[in-house]
C-alpha cells in the first residue's frame, strides 16, 4: 500500500459531464458560478467521455477538456479525472468485435451499454493504455487534477475465448498439475474429471455450474482479472507521467468482486453510496449504511471517499422517494462520520436525455439555485469546511466482525442446510449491530485480515476456513482475544471441500466442542435459547431463534443458554470455552437481535473494551475518529424526532452542532477532545 492520500481537504463534489453540454457555453459558466455557492471544490469528470475524447480512431479532441479543467482551476476546484474505459465509443465495437463482453451462455455482445468490455482482449487493453497515457501526459500533472478515478464502478465477467484461455492459465499457475485439480474440485463426482487443463471452461448455465470448486475458482479469477486490469490502467497513467493517486468506485455489497483483493492497488478505497432512504425506518438504513462505509474503510483502515451519492432521489429503484429536508445532511455526515473525507454526488448537472435524465442531482433542469435541493447540497459544502479539520484522521476500532466475501460465494452455492436463504449477510449485520448499539466503533474484515489487536472478534458463519484462518483464530484466544463463532462454520476448506474428522475444523479444541447435525428450519419455525441458571455472562432473559440450529456436543465448554423445543432441547444453544489467556463463545443458532445485543454487551465488558457514551437511544449512532491533534465523537440521530442523550461534555467540547442534552431529528452533534 501506497502512503496514506489526504487532499488537505474534505471533497465536496461529483460526478460532471461538461461533454454533454458543449453546445451550451453559457451552462458551463453557470456551472462554475453554482459549484462555489454550493461550495463544491472537487468535480469527476471524463467519466464515460471515450467518444468525445477519441471521436475517431486515434484521433484525439482534448480541447474541451482542456478548457473546462483551466476554467475550474481559476476557481478553485480540484479535479479526479476519469480514464474511459467504462463504455467506448462505437467506432471500436464495430471494428475491434473483440472489445465486446460474451455472456456465460457463449454469445458475444451487441455494442451498447457500459461495462461492455472484454478485460483480456489485446486491443482493448490498448485502446485503454493510449487514451491513459494521453490523459496522463496532457492533464496528469495540471495542478487542478489530484487523481485518477479510474473507469467506473467495474463488474461483471467475460467468457470469451481470450478470457477462457487466461482462465485456463490462472488454474495452471494455481494447482500445478491436472490431477491436484481434479482432486480439490473433486472431479470424480459424476464423472467430471479432467485430463488436461485444455479442457476447462468457465462455468455456465448451458454447461458446467455443479463443481462448487470451479464456480469458486471462477469468481476469483474474475477478480483476479479485474484487479489486473486495473492495474494496467494504473501503469498506463503512470507511464503517461502522472504519479497521483488511483482509485476505483465501488458498489454496495457487490458479490461480484472481492474488493479486498484492491487493497494495495487503489490509493484510496471510494464508494457509490444510495440506500432507500424513508423506504424503512431511518434508523435501521442508518445502520445498514454504517456498515457499508466500515467495510469500505476496513479495507485500508483508513479513510475513504464517498464518491457517489444522490443529492435527492434516484431514477433506478423502485420507486423514486425524495429525501426528506435534513436526511442529505444526515446521510453525508454519515460517512464522514465513519471514515470517509468527502461528499461526492452523482450528478452535479442533471443530463437532459437517455437513461438518466431524472436521477437527482444538484443542478436540475430547471437550472438555477433557488431549489430546495441545491439549499441542502450547499449546507452540506458549509459542514464539510467546518470539519477541514477532520480531514484524514482515523478510526480505531477495539472490537471486529468478519465478513468474508469468498466465504459468501461459497456458502450461496453450498446446497447445504437451507437453500432458500442462508442470511449470511444479516447474521452479519446482527453482531454489527449489537457492537454499534454499544457506540463501538467497528471494523468489518475478511478472513485475510488481522485479528489480533482486537478485545473482541466475531466471525459469524464462517463456512469456509481459508487463509489460515483456524490457526489464525486459535493463536488469537491463546493470547487472550474473546472469539465468538457461530453455526455453520469451519465446514469446508478453501476449494469447498469438506473437512473430515470433525467442525468447527481446526478448532474444536479452542471452543471445546464438536457440531454434530444442524436442523435447517422452514420459515415461520423457531425454537429458544434458554439461559442455564448460574451461567457465567449472567444471562437471565429466553431469546428465539430461527433459520438454522446447530447441535453440538460440548467436551470442556461451559453451556450459557440450551435450546427449549423440539427433539434437542436442552442441548447447548450457547457456550463458552477458556482457552489460553482468552474465551471462545460459540452461538448455536440464528437469534433474534436482542440475544446479540446482550450477550455482545457482556462479553465487551468482560474484554474491557472502553465505551463513551454508556446509554445510546434508539436511532442515535456514535462513531469517533481521531488525529494527532483531537479525538472527535460523533454522534448522529437518524429518528425524525428531537431524542435525548447524555453525551460526555466534561471530556469533550461541543464543536459542532447545537446540542442542550438531545439532539434535533436528523441532526449531527460533533464533540472534540484535545489531545
Ligand atoms: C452508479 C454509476 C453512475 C450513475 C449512478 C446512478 O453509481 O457509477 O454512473 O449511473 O449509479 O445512481
Ligand atoms: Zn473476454
Amino acid at each position: 500500500m501506497r502512503e496514506q492520500v489526504n487532499f488537505g481537504k474534505m471533497l465536496h463534489g461529483g460526478d460532471y459531464n461538461p461533454e454533454q453540454w458543449l453546445d451550451m457555453p453559457e451552462i458551463l459558466e453557470k456551472d462554475i458560478e453554482y459549484f462555489k455557492k454550493a461550495k463544491i471544490n472537487q468535480v469527476s469528470m471524463g467519466i464515460f467521455s471515450w467518444a468525445m475524447l477519441e471521436p475517431e480512431e486515434g484521433k484525439y479532441q482534448f480541447e474541451w477538456m482542456a478548457e473546462v479543467i483551466e476554467r475550474l482551476y481559476k476557481n478553485g476546484i480540484s479535479v479526479l479525472l476519469a480514464t474511459p474505459s467504462g463504455a467506448r465509443p462505437k467506432w471500436m465495437a464495430d471494428k475491434y468485435p473483440e472489445v465486446l463482453r460474451v455472456d456465460e451462455t457463449r454469445h458475444r455482445n451487441l455494442f451498447g451499454g457500459r461495462h461492455n468490455h472484454c478485460y483480456t482482449s489485446p486491443v482493448y487493453r490498448e485502446k485503454v493504455r493510449q487514451m491513459n497515457m494521453e490523459l496522463a501526459k496532457r492533464f496528469g500533472n495540471h495542478p487542478a487534477v489530484i487523481g485518477w478515478h479510474l473507469s467506473n464502478e467495474y463488474g461483471g465477467e467475460c467468457h470469451c475465448p481470450l478470457c477462457q484461455e487466461e482462465f485456463r492459465k490462472w488454474l495452471k499457475e494455481k494447482y500445478g498439475t491436472i490431477e491436484k485439480l481434479n482432486k480439490a474440485w473433486a472431479t470424480t463426482f459424476w464423472s467430471h474429471v479432467y485430463n488436461d487443463f485444455s479442457q476447462i471452461e468457465s462455468p455456465s448455465s448451458r454447461g458446467e455450474n455443479g463443481v462448487h470448486g470451479l464456480n469458486l475458482d471462477w469468481k476469483r479469477f474474475v477478480t483476479d482479472r479485474t484487479v489486473d486490469f486495473t492495474r494496467f490502467e494504473a501503469q498506463a497513467v503512470k507511464d503517461g507521467g502522472s504519479d497521483l493517486p488511483v482509485m476505483i468506485n465501488m458498489m454496495y455489497n457487490f458479490s461480484g468482486l472481492n474488493y479486498h483483493k484492491f487493497q494495495d492497488v487503489v490509493d484510496i478505497v471510494t464508494w457509490d453510496n444510495y440506500p432507500c432512504w424513508h423506504k424503512y425506518p431511518e434508523p435501521e438504513t442508518a445502520m445498514d449504511t454504517a456498515m457499508q462505509h466500515d467495510i469500505m474503510r476496513s479495507i485500508q483502515k483508513r479513510p475513504f471517499l464517498l464518491m457517489e451519492s444522490c443529492p435527492s432521489a434516484t431514477n433506478w429503484q423502485s420507486v423514486s422517494k425524495l429525501k426528506k429536508p435534513g436526511m442529505l445532511k444526515a446521510a453525508s455526515l454519515q460517512a464522514v462520520a465513519h471514515g470517509s473525507d468527502s461528499v461526492q454526488y452523482f450528478q452535479l448537472r442533471q443530463s437532459r436525455g437517455s437513461s438518466e435524465k431524472f436521477h437527482g442531482a444538484v443542478i436540475d433542469h430547471y437550472g438555477k439555485e433557488d431549489t430546495r435541493v441545491f439549499q441542502e447540497v450547499t449546507e452540506v459544502g458549509e459542514a464539510l469546511e467546518q470539519l477541514q479539520e477532520m480531514t484524514g484522521s482515523l478510526t480505531h476500532a477495539q472490537v471486529a466482525v468478519i465478513y468474508d466475501w469468498e466465504n459468501r460465494w461459497a456458502m450461496e452455492d453450498a446446497a447445504g442446510p437451507r437453500n432458500e436463504n442462508l442470511f449470511y449477510k444479516q447474521a452479519v449485520e446482527k453482531s454489527y449491530w449489537a457492537f454499534r448499539k454499544q457506540g463501538l466503533d467497528v471494523d468489518v474484515i475478511d478472513m485475510e485480515q488481522e485479528i489480533e489487536g482486537y478485545q473482541v472478534v466475531a466471525a459469524p458463519m464462517l463456512y469456509m476456513f481459508r487463509a489460515g484462518f483456524q490457526e489464525k483464530a486459535k493463536q488469537y484466544v491463546e493470547n487472550g482475544g474473546k472469539l465468538i463463532l457461530t453455526y455453520w462454520s469451519g465446514i469446508v476448506d478453501d476449494t469447498d471441500l469438506c473437512f473430515l474428522g470433525g467442525t468447527p475444523h481446526g478448532l474444536m479444541d479452542v471452543f471445546g466442542l464438536r457440531s454434530t447435525e444442524i436442523d435447517g428450519l422452514y420459515e415461520g419455525e423457531s425454537n429458544q435459547a434458554i439461559p442455564v441458571e448460574g451461567n457465567s455472562l449472567n444471562l437471565t432473559k429466553t431469546y428465539s431463534c430461527e433459520h438454522l440450529c446447530d447441535l453440538v456436543k460440548t467436551d470442556g465448554a461451559e453451556v450459557l443458554m440450551t435450546y427449549g423445543s423440539d427433539f434437542y432441547a436442552g442441548m447447548p444453544a450457547l457456550t463458552c470455552n477458556p482457552y489460553g489467556q482468552g474465551e471462545a463463545y460459540y452461538v448455536c443458532a440464528d437469534f433474534e437481535q436482542g440475544f446479540y445485543d446482550e450477550v455482545y454487551r457482556k462479553i465487551s465488558s468482560k474484554a474491557g473494551v472502553k465505551r463513551i457514551v454508556s446509554h445510546i437511544p434508539y436511532g442515535v449512532e456514535v462513531t469517533t475518529r481521531e488525529n494527532e491533534k483531537a479525538r472527535y465523537l460523533i454522534v448522529q440521530n437518524f429518528n425524525r424526532n428531537r431524542t435525548e442523550v447524555k453525551l460526555p461534555t466534561e471530556e469533550f467540547q461541543l464543536w459542532y452542532g447545537t446540542y442542550d442534552g438531545t439532539i434535533a431529528g436528523f441532526d449531527t452533534v460533533i464533540l472534540r477532545k484535545e489531545k
